[in-house]
């Protein structure tokens, strides 16, 4: 595999200066800007919709990686591609509320690149049906809903899982409590792209948070 992805979660950034974050964190290396988005059903936090990601998409020419944390994503995919992502990750919990199978397919016909996650607490056995139908599988290493928390190591063996299955054919994301030792430990597991968003955000230094996280 290439070189590790970077891909700051601007949940973490200081809102009133977004502008500055996007610019700031894009000269400090970043690869991707990961947006993520929750609803308030799926997960206990209400963060931002497509509204913002379409104003992040007017402040940087980066790939724009959109994690719906939602119920519905099926409904709300075509304003999130219009919006400007670049990759759509969708939860296959069946509380996520959604056809997965069909979910998927409405991403890739979009000419998005597509992913599927899961939660800490959910079985690898519900996202294997779907390995070969997506680009990129996100490993969540934490319960989604909020920044700051801490890495649940145990969801490594996923990691593990997901690259004997997929080999090199996928990109493995990782995304909750990622910092540089947690990164070295999912790229040793399989793992080609770190979500991060208080190990950057909250550094004084973005370009060294993002370069200690390659490692
Ligand atoms: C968790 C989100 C993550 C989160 C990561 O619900 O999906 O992207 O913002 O934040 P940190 O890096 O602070 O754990
Ligand atoms: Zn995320």
């Amino acid at each position: 595999m290439s070189r590790t992805i970077v891909a700051p979660s601007i949940l973490a950034a200081n809102f009133a200066n977004l502008a500055d974050e996007i610019r700031k964190v894009e000269a400090a290396g970043a690869d991707w800007i990961h947006c993520d988005i929750m609803d308030g059903h799926f997960v206990d936090n209400i963060s931002f919709g497509p509204a913002i990601v379409d104003l992040v998409r007017g402040l940087t020419k980066l790939p724009l990686d959109v994690h719906l944390m939602i119920e519905h994503a099926d409904h709300y995919v075509p304003r999130f591609v219009k919006a400007g992502a670049n990759s759509i990750t969708v939860h296959v919990e069946p509380e996520a509320k959604h056809d997965v199978a069909k979910t998927l397919q409405q991403i890739r016909d979009a000419g998005c690149r597509v992913g599927l996650t899961l939660n800490p607490e959910t079985d690898f056995k519900l996202v294997e049906p779907y390995l070969d139908k997506i680009d990129m599988l996100l490993v969540m290493t934490v319960h989604p809903g909020f920044g700051g928390q801490p890495f649940r190591a145990d969801q490594i063996e996923k990691v593990k899982r997901a690259r004997s299955l997929g080999g090199d054919k996928i990109d493995i994301e990782v995304d909750g409590g990622i910092n540089a030792e947690t990164a070295r430990v999912s790229i040793e597991s399989g793992a080609n792209v770190l979500v991060a968003g208080t190990s950057i955000f909250y550094a004084k230094d973005y370009a060294k948070a993002i370069g200690e996280l390659r490692g």
